[in-house]
């Protein structure tokens, strides 16, 4: 049965999918919590969310990688006298580079934006959920954690986690009436940004508008769908590497990931790094 909900609450909604998510949910008549770490972003979307559709949109500016900083978002999550009843863990950053070279900090502090903070809040969000029996979980995970890549050993893990957690939790909470859906966008224009950098080896036409990813994420959490991987490009690139069995997707990866290793770049499924402000 397909889902209606009266209020999200969205990560990472100061730009990119996260602030398509809002955009989208407020356009259906959704209050909205915006959170992410730039308050004037979220302030400016609060107020253009407001005047368009005349909803409730609250804003709470955190910094996600802090474990102290997430409390108040989790005492928003768990707050019954003003339930959210779709949560949207969106918000995620990119490290790029042979990882034994990278500051182990922001390889951490990756972990904690896009792993431990998407649980602690779904771990906030669902037992309310659970006692209304309806609500929503979407995990936005990445393409980039369906197959190993050079040089992005800690995002593809994370992402690989994100998205094993969130089926594996779409199970678990079907019969109280909880629908959890993984979102595995592809290249998708991150930030403000709508220029590719001019030895970037994807085609304009194979990155996607996150209004879009997030609209089509939507329709995925209200019909119980698990996974959503938006696109007919994502979509099969994801279906054939699932069939492939992983010994010869490694081989062939091993391939591209030498090349990659030539020219770095960021893992599959995320804009190139210098298009993706989270890196
Ligand atoms: N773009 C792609 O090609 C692509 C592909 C696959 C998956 N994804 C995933 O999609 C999600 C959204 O990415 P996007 O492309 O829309 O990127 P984006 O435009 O760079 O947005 C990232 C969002 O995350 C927030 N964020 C980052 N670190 C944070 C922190 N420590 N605390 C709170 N908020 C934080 C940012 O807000 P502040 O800077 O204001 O904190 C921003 O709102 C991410 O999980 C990403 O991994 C993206």
């Amino acid at each position: 049965m397909t889902m209606t909900f009266n209020r999200a609450l969205v990560t990472g909604a100061s730009g990119g999918i996260g602030a398509g998510f809002a955009r989208a949910l407020a356009a259906a008549g959704t209050e909205v919590v915006l959170v992410a770490r730039r308050r004037d972003r979220l302030a400016e979307l609060a107020e253009e969310l407001e005047q368009l559709h005349q909803v409730s949109v609250e804003v709470m500016p955190t910094d996600l990688a802090d474990s102290a900083a997430i409390d108040p978002v989790i005492q928003r999550l768990a707050d019954s006298d003003r339930p959210v009843d779709l949560l949207v863990n969106n918000a995620g950053q990119l490290t790029n580079g042979p990882f034994a070279e990278l500051p182990l900090a922001g390889e951490l502090q990756q972990i904690q934006v896009n792993v431990i903070a998407p649980m602690r809040l779904t771990h906030a969000a669902l037992p309310g959920m659970i006692k209304r029996r309806h609500g929503g979980v979407i995990n936005v995970s990445s393409i980039g954690g369906e197959a190993p890549s050079a040089y992005g050993a800690g995002y593809c893990g994370s992402k690989a986690f994100l998205t094993l957690f969130s089926q594996s939790l779409a199970i678990d909470v079907k019969r109280h009436g909880v629908h959890v859906t993984a979102l595995l966008p592809g290249f998708t224009w991150s930030g403000d940004r709508r220029d590719l950098s001019p030895d970037a080896a994807i085609s304009r036409r194979a990155v996607q508008e996150p209004d879009r990813v997030a609209r089509e994420a939507l329709v995925a959490v209200a019909a119980g769908r698990a996974l959503c991987v938006p696109g007919l490009r994502n979509k099969r690139a994801v279906a054939i590497g699932r069939m492939v069995p992983r010994r010869v997707m490694n081989a062939v990866l091993a391939s591209v990931n030498a090349t990659i290793s030539a020219a770095p770049q960021g893992p599959p499924g995320t804009a190139r790094p210098q298009d993706h402000p989270t890196s």
